[in-house]
C-alpha cells in the first residue's frame, strides 16, 4: 500500500514526506505550471529530499518524448519514472523507453482496455484516473477492481496506480480493490 502524493508544491511535499508515509510523487504539467517554477528544479529538489520514485510527465509526438525521457532519466537515474500518455505514441514510447530499462507510468487511462495496452508496452505503472471516471457519473474505484482483476489473471506485472482521488474513502477503496499504489 504505496502513498504517493500528486502535486509538484515541495513545501507540501517536504511536510508530508517527513512523517515517513510518502513513497513517491506524481506530477503533470499542470501541476509544474501551477508551481511557477522550471520543472528540472523541482525534480532536483525532491531527489535531494530522498524520493525515491518521481513521475515526470513527458510532452510532444513520440520523438520529442522519447528524447526528453532519456534525457530525463540520464539527469535524474532510477528516482526517474517517465510519465507518458495513454496515446498511440505515449505507447510507443512507453515501449521505447521500457526496453532501455527505463520506468513508464503510462496515465490517462479511463478503461480496461487501455490498461491492457499500457501492460503490453511494458509499464511499471498505469495510472486509471478514478475522480475523472466519477466525475462522469461511472463507478472509479471499480475500474481499478477491474483492471487488477485482469492483470492478477494474466499476471501482468505492471502496476496499478490510482490517480487522480478525490476523497479518503475512494483511497481506502482502491485498496480495497487491490490498487498498489495511490496517488
Ligand atoms: C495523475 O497522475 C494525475 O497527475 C492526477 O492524479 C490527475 O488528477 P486530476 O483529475 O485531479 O487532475
Amino acid at each position: 500500500m504505496r502513498i504517493f502524493l500528486d502535486t509538484a508544491d515541495t513545501s507540501i511535499i517536504k511536510k508530508h514526506f517527513a512523517t515517513g508515509l510518502i513513497d513517491g510523487i506524481t506530477t503533470n504539467p499542470t501541476l509544474i505550471k501551477k508551481s511557477g517554477r522550471d520543472p528540472l528544479e523541482v525534480y532536483q529538489e525532491l531527489k535531494d529530499l530522498g524520493i525515491s520514485d518521481i513521475s515526470m510527465e513527458v510532452v510532444g509526438d513520440a520523438d520529442e518524448m522519447i528524447k526528453e525521457g532519456k534525457g530525463l532519466y540520464d539527469t535524474f537515474g532510477d528516482c526517474c519514472t517517465v510519465k507518458v500518455p495513454c496515446t498511440p505514441d505515449g505507447l510507443k514510447v512507453c515501449r521505447e523507453l521500457t526496453r532501455d530499462l527505463i520506468k513508464v507510468n503510462v496515465t490517462l487511462v479511463f478503461s480496461p482496455s487501455q490498461a491492457i495496452l499500457a501492460a503490453k508496452a511494458g509499464a511499471a505503472y498505469v495510472s486509471p484516473f478514478v475522480g475523472r471516471v466519477e466525475d462522469n457519473s461511472f463507478d472509479g474505484p471499480k475500474l481499478i477492481q477491474e483492471i487488477v482483476n485482469l492483470y492478477r489473471e494474466h499476471m501482468v506485472r505492471t502496476e496499478v496506480l490510482a490517480a487522480s482521488l478525490r476523497d479518503a474513502h475512494s483511497v481506502a477503496k482502491c485498496y480495497e480493490y487491490g490498487a498498489d499504489i495511490v496517488t
